[in-house]
């Protein structure tokens, strides 16, 4: 059994952004991005946190916008217009979700496409569909789709049993294994909360993306003996033999499945500092991007 790390890849790509990073500096551009936190939910917040650290380490220009939970939608559109205007700032990212009283469609659909590193502008979700290599495809299926090929796994023609449809992942994710090319290719099947006999269906599996949100949902019943799985939970449980009377599991029951595969991401250190060093990876291309429809305008 191989043990994925996550941890690893990231530190590659993030080698990566550093190389792409000095190229800019040489040219006077240098990255920008802006986080934004709308309210006070732990986990957003160390989220949040954490992607403007690790912006810092590698030496991007970061600018973090904590706001209360009271701010309106008037007030947060005003600051999405202000960050698109912003020549410093080359990404825009507003962590979901946002408070109840938001309504989060709309402030995406006000976020400029060509700063959109999170890749939910619908343009951004077209583009995507469309194989179009200019559009930004959201952080956490990109970083998936990294981990498998920097693993050596191959996708072309494998059986990929997608768990979960949200926008963030599932839906992208799909997208990007169905494109053609390398990471690609693959023939995919989308299974969620309402498919009948899910167990035979995700046994159908060589590749089990498990992105359903539910701690340790996907079972020994779930995977076929030599599979590969994707774990993209990270679901915060109580533990009360830990110290902090908390951890952190995934959407699989590590214990038990790993046995069964050929290869498996850990939790944490599989596909969460993934989603990070991608973050990282879109706002470099974003920079570049503006900076070349500047140069030819
Ligand atoms: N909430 C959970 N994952 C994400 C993400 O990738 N981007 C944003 N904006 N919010 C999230």
């Amino acid at each position: 059994m191989q043990l994925i790390s996550g941890t690893a890849v990231a530190e590659k790509v993030l080698e990566e952004c550093r190389r792409d990073i000095a190229a800019l500096a040489a040219a006077g551009m240098k990255p920008g991005l802006a986080v934004v936190l709308v309210g006070d939910d732990p986990a957003s917040r160390a989220y949040v946190r954490s992607k403007d650290k690790k912006c810092r380490d590698l030496g991007l220009h970061s600018v973090k916008h904590e706001l209360p939970a009271t701010t309106s939608q008037a007030e947060l559109l005003a600051l999405v217009h202000e960050l698109n205007a912003d020549p410093a700032i080359h990404g825009i990212l507003v962590q979901s979700p946002p408070p109840p009283h938001i309504d989060e469609a709309a402030i995406v659909r006000a976020i400029d496409p060509a700063k959109d590193v999170d890749g939910f502008h619908p343009v951004n979700v077209a583009k995507l569909a469309l194989e179009d290599p200019a559009g930004f495809v959201p952080c956490t299926p990109l970083g998936c789709q990294r981990l498998l090929m920097d693993a050596g796994i191959e996708t072309r023609g494998a059986e990929v049993v997608v768990l979960g449809r949200s926008m963030i992942v599932g839906k992208p994710m799909a997208l990007l294994l169905m494109a053609k090319g390398p990471g690609g290719d693959a023939t995919v099947t989308v299974a969620h909360s309402r498919t009948r006999d899910l167990a035979a269906v995700t046994r159908r599996a060589d590749i089990l993306i498990a992105a359903i949100g539910r701690p340790e949902f996907v079972r020994a019943e779930h995977v076929r003996e030599g599979a590969v799985v994707i774990d993209v939970g990270i679901n915060r449980v109580p533990a009360p033999e830990t110290a902090k009377g908390s951890k952190l599991v995934g959407d699989v029951a590590f214990a038990e499945v790993a046995p069964k595969c050929r290869a498996i991401t850990p939790v944490p250190g599989g596909v969460g500092p993934m989603t990070i060093a991608m973050l990282m990876a879109n706002t470099v291309k974003a920079c570049r991007q503006l900076q070349a429809g500047a140069v030819l305008e």
